[in-house]
């Protein structure tokens, strides 16, 4: 036997018992965007490296170390995408979409980043994001967060805790760098190594940093939210002044800067205390700069990515409900006759009930083990269709899940039966609901 190919650490294969999870997420996050006016984008996973280093920035974690990057045949550098804002950004511009108008947009897919791979944290994962171009205002902030805060509701997910800071202008910012780097230069034997080299490259991210040893130090550093321009003061106050207004709970951390350097003004996550270490399950902020630095005309734009793989443990967790999955009805049949008729009437049905999951036996066997096959199969009824029922021009309907008792039915009136037991439209009625 030749040995085994494994899957590369830290990506994960999602397999079908996680179908109902990741489907239910996939498609409350859709109907949620759609209900505020969002299309959905669908971007490349390859860009190339000079995008990701121009907008996540040069001295973040994410480019100086976690990014797939490698030269195409051609010799041009070129990295997996691993998020997905700088992307959009760049369609946006690319297409004309984002000058003079506003634009919402979202996305899903995966994402690469070469971390360290622990639980809740992979190299490849998978983002649903929200991106809101050409908005200035406290408004559509306060917007995305109620949009991120209805879909927990949807999806039953509960406990998730809102974090909230604002990073001011870029301007502010830099005067407030300084600022930072006196103050942590004046404690440099407290800091660790990282937070040394990050001192004169990225000395916000030391605020961010986990390392008990430096608690007391980054809790006396001079805190951002008193350095901010007077302009994202007011937008500041204004979006918790519309959070309070919907009655939407947050918590204001001074210290949460996020890994990426394109933030201005607003950022914000969602934060688990179900999880362990990784506990950001959605997390976003604002960019009015970024279109600039990627060589567009100046638009604001604000947006947010959760998790996949961490919204999905935490609904198993939680054990939230979620859509079923399984098929409706397994269908069995017996002798070559049979077969035939079988399909044409499993291709009937699925005509008439576009909703229906049906798994028509395959594949030879009695009827005692076709319909063990139907009972692993999380089937509700078992469709039977035997010499016997030939020559009646009838089905056997056996319930599978119920003590409802076995009947038989006539061939062309099992449509409306099993729309009626399945709960499920009929092509008919689906067709005139539209009316
Ligand atoms: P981010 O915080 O880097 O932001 O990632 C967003 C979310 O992706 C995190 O909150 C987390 O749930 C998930 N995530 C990140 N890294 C991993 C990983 N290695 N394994 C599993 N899950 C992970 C962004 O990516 C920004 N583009 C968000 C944004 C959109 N800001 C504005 N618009």
């Amino acid at each position: 036997m030749s040995e085994r190919i494994q899957a590369i650490r830290g990506m994960n294969d999602i397999l079908p018992e996680q179908a109902a999870f990741w489907q239910t997420l996939e498609r409350r996050a859709a109907e949620t965007f759609q209900s505020y006016g969002y299309s959905p984008i669908r971007l490349p996973i390859v860009e190339r490296t000079e995008l990701f280093k121009r907008s996540i920035g040069e001295v973040t974690d994410i480019v100086e170390k976690e990014m797939y990057t490698f030269q195409d045949r051609g010799g041009e550098s070129v990295s997996l995408r691993p998020e997905g804002t700088a992307g959009a950004v760049r369609a946006g511009i690319e297409h004309g979409l984002l000058y003079n108008q506003v634009q919402r947009l979202w996305y899903a897919g995966p994402m690469f980043r070469y971390e360290r791979p622990q639980k809740g944290r992979y190299r490849q994962f998978h983002q649903i994001g929200v991106e809101a171009f050409g908005l200035d205002g406290p408004d559509v902030d306060a917007e995305l967060i109620l949009m991120s805060a209805r879909l927990w509701h949807r999806l039953g997910i509960r406990g998730l805790t809102l974090k909230l800071n604002s990073l001011g202008t870029l301007e502010a910012r830099k005067a407030y760098r300084e600022r930072l780097i006196d103050y942590f230069s004046a404690h440099d034997d407290v800091l660790d190594a990282d937070s040394r080299r990050r001192l004169h490259t990225n000395p916000l991210r030391i605020l961010d940093s986990k390392n008990a040893q430096m608690r007391e130090v980054i809790e006396g550093a001079p805190s951002l939210l008193d350095h901010l321009d007077p302009e994202s003061a007011a937008h500041f106050s204004k979006l918790l002044a519309l959070l309070d207004a919907a009655g939407l709970e947050y918590q204001i951390d001074p210290r949460l800067v996020r890994g990426l350097d394109y933030y201005s003004r607003t950022v914000f996550e969602w934060i688990t205390h179900d999880l362990g270490a990784q506990d950001a399950v959605c997390s976003g902020g604002r960019y009015d700069d970024l279109v600039t630095q990627l060589g567009g005309r100046p638009t604001p734009g604000i947006g947010f990515a959760m998790g996949v793989e961490r919204l999905v443990a935490l609904m198993r967790q939680q054990a939230v409900a979620v859509d079923d999955v399984a098929p409706h009805v397994y269908l069995a049949w017996s002798g070559d006759e049979a077969q035939a008729t079988a399909m044409a009437l499993a291709e009937r049905l699925r005509d008439s009930l576009p909703g229906l999951r049906m798994l028509m036996h395959a594949g030879g066997g009695g009827f005692k083990a076709q319909l063990r096959r139907a009972d692993r199969s999380g089937a509700r009824y078992a469709l039977i269709l035997g010499p016997t029922e030939m020559g009646s021009r009838r089905v056997q309907i056996k319930p599978l899940r119920t003590e409802e008792p076995q009947a038989e039915w006539p061939w062309n009136e099992l449509a409306p039966m099993l729309a009626a037991r399945l709960g499920l439209a009929s092509h008919e009625q689906a067709a005139t609901e539209e009316y």
